[in-house]
C-alpha cells in the first residue's frame, strides 16, 4: 500500500496565480506527492477563491478583519479550518500576513512560503524595486519553510532570471513570476514527499 498523501491548504490573499500553478502540477502528474484539499483566503471575495472553485476544490475565508487586530485570534480561526479540512501542509501563495510565533510553532516543519527575491536578498515588500535599486544582475524567487523570523527560513529551493537593461518592476516582476509557477510545485513535491524536511531547524535531504 502507498502511504497517503499529504493534505494541501494553500493560503490566498489574492488572485492565486501560484495557488492555480500548484493545482495545475498537481492535476496533471498522477504521482504528485500531495492533494490540494482546500484554498483559505483572508481577504473575501479574492480573485483566487473563484479560481479555486472552477477547480472544484473547498474553499473558505476567514478574513483578519473581523478579529480587531488579535492576530492570534484570528490564526486560531484559520488553524480551526485547517483542522476541520484534515490539513497536514501548509503552502502560502500570496498570503500577506504576518503570521504570530505561536502560528509558525504549531506548523513549523509543515508550512512553506515563495517570496520573489533570492533570499537572504530583498526580504520584506517591493521585491523587485529593491533588486531594481541594487542594481543586481540576476534576480529571483525563492521556497522556503517558514520560521518566525520573517522571510529567514531555510531554503528550500530557488530560481534566477537575469535583470536586463530597461527593466521596471513590472517587467522584472513578470519575469519571476512565471519562474515561480514552475518552482512552487517542485518544491512542494521535495517537501510532501519528504525528500526535503526541517529537522531541529536545519534544512535536511533525504
Ligand atoms: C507572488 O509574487 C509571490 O511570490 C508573492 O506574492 C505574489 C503572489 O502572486 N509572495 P499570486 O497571488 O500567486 O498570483
Amino acid at each position: 500500500m502507498t502511504a497517503p498523501r499529504p493534505r494541501v491548504g494553500i493560503l490566498i490573499s489574492g488572485r492565486g496565480s501560484n495557488m492555480v500553478s500548484l493545482v495545475e502540477a498537481a492535476r496533471a502528474d498522477e504521482a504528485f506527492p500531495a492533494e490540494i484539499a482546500l484554498v483559505l483566503s483572508n481577504v473575501p471575495g479574492a480573485g483566487g477563491l473563484d479560481r479555486a472553485k472552477d477547480f472544484g476544490i473547498a474553499t473558505a475565508t476567514v478574513d483578519h478583519r473581523a478579529f480587531n487586530r488579535d492576530r492570534e485570534a484570528f490564526e486560531r480561526a484559520m488553524d480551526e479550518v485547517l483542522r476541520v479540512h484534515q490539513i497536514d501542509l501548509v503552502v502560502l501563495a500570496g498570503f500577506m500576513r504576518i503570521m504570530t510565533t505561536w502560528f509558525v510553532q504549531r506548523w513549523e516543519g509543515r508550512m512553506i512560503n515563495i517570496h520573489p527575491s533570492l533570499l537572504p536578498l530583498f526580504k520584506g515588500t517591493h521585491t523587485h524595486r529593491q533588486a531594481l535599486e541594487a542594481g543586481v544582475t540576476e534576480h529571483g524567487c525563492s521556497v522556503h519553510f517558514v520560521v518566525p523570523e520573517l522571510d529567514a527560513g531555510p531554503v528550500i529551493m530557488q530560481a534566477k532570471v537575469p535583470v536586463l537593461p530597461g527593466d521596471d518592476e513590472d517587467a522584472l516582476a513578470a519575469r519571476v513570476l512565471e519562474q515561480e509557477h514552475l518552482l512552487y510545485p517542485r518544491a512542494l513535491a521535495k517537501v510532501a514527499s519528504g525528500r526535503t524536511a526541517l529537522v531541529d531547524g536545519a534544512l535536511v535531504e533525504r
